[in-house]
């Protein structure tokens, strides 16, 4: 992976040519070795891109996917304990890791606290994590959401629980275990609340985004805070692929929807995990840092802002 500062890609100084309305940069490494990274608040490197990996089904197609996805230049995998996929993950890349010529710091492994195990089960479900993808050490570890299982969303005892959760993961990075930690689907309530109390500063925040759910407010925060904002769900979950906008705008581009959302998030420094659990889409996916779409075409895309999710509301957890 080669380490690079945020918006590499636009730093290439070799476009060779240009289209209307899409600039196309001919890349002048293998993919493996020009994966643009971020630089988290740890001075830990982690790549823009990642395999998303939640409805990978069973061993067989996650060890596919996954050399999919490292054969096409991914060096970041997201998993988590409710995706019921991390010993999967871990079998798969203790084969497929050699395979490559790749070694355990050649990858970025995220993966997340259960809503189950928050508050005073956080201990056990930090532990299962890393027991279950086999590792010394995770390279980032998420609380999941903000709530706890179980709870009513507006039943008191979800800050205390989220609290807790959160001193245990300072602790498993005290010992080395998880070297950065992060939260996903945090509010701006929520972040306020953490920072206001924490001993260390979340690395990463992960939260839907898409140019129909924008973020604003929570990217302005993170930016302020030192926190880097990671992308979940950059299509839609599939369903902005079918958007006429992004439709006409890849077909203009010679690139495909896919590549389009993935490309607006990236071309702003945001990292991304499209998931799909088909090594063409994989590879698809992964080619990102070739082409720019035009400042008009960002901006076309990020006034599609109308605050849809297309996957869980997090705003009412108390
Ligand atoms: N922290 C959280 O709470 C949270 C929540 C949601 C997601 N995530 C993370 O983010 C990842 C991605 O989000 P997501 O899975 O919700 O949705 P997504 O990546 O926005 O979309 C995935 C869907 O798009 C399809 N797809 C992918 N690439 C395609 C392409 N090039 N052409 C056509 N269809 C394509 C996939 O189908 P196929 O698989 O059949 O290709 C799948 O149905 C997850 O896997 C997970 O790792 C985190």
């Amino acid at each position: 992976m080669r380490r690079t500062k945020p918006g590499s890609s636009r730093d290439n100084e070799h476009p060779t040519k240009s289209r209307p309305y899409c600039h196309v940069i001919e890349p002048q490494f293998k993919m493996t070795d020009h994966m643009p990274c971020v630089q988290l608040n740890t001075g830990a490197q982690m790549p823009l891109l990642g395999l998303g990996t939640f409805r990978l089904q069973g061993p067989e197609e996650t060890y596919r996917t996954v050399d999919a996805a490292l054969t096409a230049g991914y060096r970041a995998f997201d998993t988590a304990a409710v995706y019921r996929n991390e010993a999967h993950i871990g079998q798969a890349l203790s084969t497929l890791l050699p395979k490559h010529g790749l070694s355990r710091a050649d990858v970025f492994i995220t993966s997340k606290l259960s809503p189950r195990d928050q508050g005073s089960k956080a201990r056990d479900g930090c532990l299962r994590s890393l027991e279950q993808l086999g590792l010394d050490y995770i390279d980032l570890f998420l609380i999941h959401w903000p709530g706890t299982q179980g709870l009513d969303v507006k039943d008191k005892r979800n800050p205390d629980n989220r609290a807790q959760s959160w001193a245990t993961l300072e602790e498993f990075h005290a010992e080395g275990k998880f070297r950065a930690i992060g939260v996903s689907n945090y509010t701006v309530k929520h972040m306020h609340e953490l920072l206001k109390s924490c001993k260390v500063v979340p690395a990463v925040l992960q939260v839907e985004f898409h140019p129909k759910l924008a973020q604003k407010e929570l990217i302005a925060l993170c930016e302020k805070s030192g926190v880097c904002f990671q992308a979940y769900s950059s299509l839609g979950t599939g369903v902005l692929l079918s958007d006429h906008l992004v439709q006409v705008m890849a077909e203009r581009c010679g690139k495909t929807p896919a590549q389009v959302l993935l490309r607006w998030a990236v071309q702003q420094n945001i990292p991304v995990l499209p998931k799909s659990c088909q090594p063409d889409r994989v590879q698809e996916n992964g080619r990102l840092f070739d082409f720019e779409l035009s400042d008009s075409d960002m901006a076309k895309l990020s006034a599609l802002d109308c605050n849809e999710k297309y996957c869980w509301d997090p705003s009412l957890v108390l």
